[in-house]
């Protein structure tokens, strides 16, 4: 009974601080204010999703065509062009119309499609028919009578406008940077996912909720993770969370009208929370997947501990992960947006961390024994909490500036006030340091640090004991009695120190090596590419610790095409043994992330066991020695 009214009473406490509603004056506030906050930046999308539509065209040609239909509805402001890749290409226009009600027009014109046998739905996707006669005359140059036109638009406003930068463009324009720090530039400003990779986010939400909103008036879909938290790439997926408490009597309070006292019948839920989502979710996931165009893919992982319902969206080429339980995911993320606004380093900072994690396999797209995109974010936020001169305020500082108006508490009872106002916070850093030095002190601080003993606290900004056996332990901001790594495996936060350390290395000859002349640095790798590199030039290969005798120290500088060579001249591998059997094919990702992590650990040890028997021997080649340069 007490857990009955505890849930009530956070029930109540979620409705009344959590259910925003946005609206137009919001959003076009966020916008002349320069710098919007998370609430202003949700909102101010979200209105922008209900003025757009998506039509599938026969190619970006068909534009002008397009525009002229489309305008009897109402005035277009903008118009994006995409592709979507399959045998063909599948090409779509994104139109944005001045208002809500004139998207909306166009999409209630819209009619069945007589060709196929499926239900109707209405959607803000579309699909532009050949008019009758298609060899006819085409429209007249513009059918407009409306009035309010504001843009008689000459262009679209992108043309394959989701296109990612292939690896070979983009490791050409690294290379032709003229030094790390614009490396770590161009690289944030050309992998970042852009405006309309965005606004086809928010697209996809749009139409989950307006989907069921005949039946769920107040339910709302949010979107939260990468996509707007500022730290998201281009192909990022789509995290998804659907509401169904939207709480229209709130709002009425707080327009000083009293609440309604014509109360919805409403069927109560008699199973527990969990299982109760879960059936839903399933009831869901059925409804996606049968009525929701372009919805297809359907998976249900409902076991998990947040369960969801995964998704591919074929006309906005998109993976979704849609919840419906766990709001904290939510501000989360809105945590780590305001970390993004405090500082513009944090965000390039973090992709080129993210992005040499992804090339020497510490992270990986499906969830397993590795560290996550999100692990690997807060150890970047707490690096910058913890420097002599921190670049970031602690967690605890934001709480500590929260106001009446920061009060969220989700339904759970999770508490995810802190002040949102970064005026009021009034953090300043005096912290001067280049994104060079940043990301190799970034490489240096995790090469020391003791995760076997310490836990990582972004509330505090400061290491705590371990409470626990976990390999890795990063308090949960905002649940603070868990462990954001848990997932962690020992060998998996082995191979994070082996390859900090690595990177260190690397980093820090090139750093050495910047003088380099312009045409040098055009013609061969160097600084952030020699990161991405792998395995070649780490420093610390697996293969060492395999060795039958005790490494020395000439091996940690040897060139390894020098023994490949050696192996492909002699059969013989280097230490003089026969070639080991060829190496094992994984077809399962999976399954080779965790042969590899076994091995690592392996090797770890051996190493711990070499190290510790030959130190009392012959004096340490420190890591910070100059000559265990790779070059
Ligand atoms: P990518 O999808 O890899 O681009 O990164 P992501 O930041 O979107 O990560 P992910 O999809 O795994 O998680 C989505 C969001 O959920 C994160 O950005 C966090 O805001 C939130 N989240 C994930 N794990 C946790 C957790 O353990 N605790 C809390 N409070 N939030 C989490
Ligand atoms: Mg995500």
């Amino acid at each position: 009974m007490n857990n009955l009214m505890r849930r009530a009473q956070n029930v109540q406490l979620w409705r009344k601080y959590c259910v925003k509603q946005y609206t137009t004056e919001a959003a076009s506030a966020s916008l002349s204010r320069g710098k919007p906050n998370y609430d202003e930046f949700i909102g101010g999308r979200q209105v922008q999703a209900q003025r757009s539509i998506v039509v599938q065209v026969s190619s970006e040609k068909s534009y002008s065509e397009l525009y002229n239909y489309c305008s009897r509805f109402g005035s277009i402001v903008g118009a994006h062009h995409y592709c979507v890749r399959h045998d063909d290409d599948l090409h779509y226009i994104l139109l944005e119309y001045s208002t809500v009600n004139e998207a909306a027009a166009a999409i209630d014109s819209g009619a069945a499609n007589g060709d196929l046998s499926g239900v109707p739905v209405r959607s803000p996707f579309l699909w532009f028919k050949a008019a009758p006669g298609r060899r006819g005359p085409k429209l007249a140059a513009n059918t407009n009578n409306n009035n309010n036109s504001q843009l008689p638009l000459s262009d679209l406003l992108s043309v394959d406008g989701t296109r990612q930068l292939d690896q070979a463009s983009l490791l050409s324009q690294l290379r032709c940077a003229a030094s790390i720090e614009q490396q770590v530039q161009l690289l944030h400003e050309h992998t970042q996912l852009n405006d309309l990779g965005v606004r086809m986010r928010f697209l996809a939400a749009l139409q989950v909720q307006q989907a069921i909103s005949g039946m769920f008036p107040a339910a709302q879909a949010h979107p939260f993770g990468s996509s707007v938290n500022g730290f998201g790439r281009m192909g990022c997926d789509l995290d998804l969370i659907l509401r169904f408490d939207g709480e229209t009597g709130v709002r009425k309070e707080s327009d000083g009208e009293p609440p309604s006292r014509l109360i919805y019948h409403t069927k109560e839920n008699l199973s527990n929370g969990r299982s109760q989502t879960q059936r839903h979710m399933e009831c869901f996931g059925d409804m996606l997947h049968l009525f929701l165009p372009g919805v297809c893919h359907v998976r249900r992982i409902l076991q998990a501990r947040v369960p969801i319902i995964k998704y591919h969206h074929e006309h906005l080429n998109l993976e979704v992960d849609l919840s419906m339980s766990n709001l904290s995911g939510f501000y989360m993320s809105e945590l780590l947006y305001m970390f993004g606004q405090i500082d513009q380093r944090v965000r390039p900072l973090t992709f080129s961390i993210r992005r040499w994690a992804q090339a020497c396999g510490l992270t990986n797209p499906s969830p397993g024994r590795w560290i996550s995109n999100f692990s690997l974010t807060c150890l970047v936020m707490y690096f910058l909490q913890q420097l002599r001169q921190p670049i970031l305020p602690t967690i605890g500082a934001l709480v500590k500036a929260a106001e009446a108006k920061d009060v969220r508490v989700t339904e759970d009872g999770i508490n995810c006030t802190f002040g949102r106002d970064l005026e009021r916070v009034g953090f300043q850093s005096r912290n001067t340091s280049s994104l060079s030095e940043l990301l190799l002190q970034f490489f240096e601080f995790y090469s020391q640090f003791d995760f076997h003993n310490r836990a990582i606290s972004l509330n505090e900004g400061r290491q705590l004991a371990k409470p626990d056996h976990s390999a890795m332990y990063i308090v949960n901001p905002l649940e603070q009695l868990l462990n954001v790594s848990k997932n962690v495996s020992l060998e998996e936060c082995e191979r994070l120190r082996i390859e900090v350390r690595n990177a260190a290395w690397i980093l820090e000859s090139e750093v050495e090596n910047s003088t380099l002349q312009e045409s040098e640095r055009q013609d061969e790798s160097w600084g952030l590419l020699n990161l991405f590199k792998h395995p070649e030039k780490a420093v610390i290969r697996p293969n060492m610790f395999f060795k039958p005798r005790m490494v020395e120290v000439s091996d940690l500088f040897e060139e390894k095409q020098h023994q490949q060579q050696q192996q492909s001249t002699t059969g013989l591998s280097s230490d003089g043994g026969a070639t080991a059997s060829p190496p094992v094919a994984y077809k399962n990702v999976s399954v080779r992330q965790q042969v590899q992590s076994i091995k690592a650990a392996t090797r770890t040890e051996l190493k711990q066991l070499r190290e510790s028997s030959s130190a009392a021997a012959a004096p340490s080649s420190s890591p910070n020695s100059k000559n265990r340069r790779s070059r």
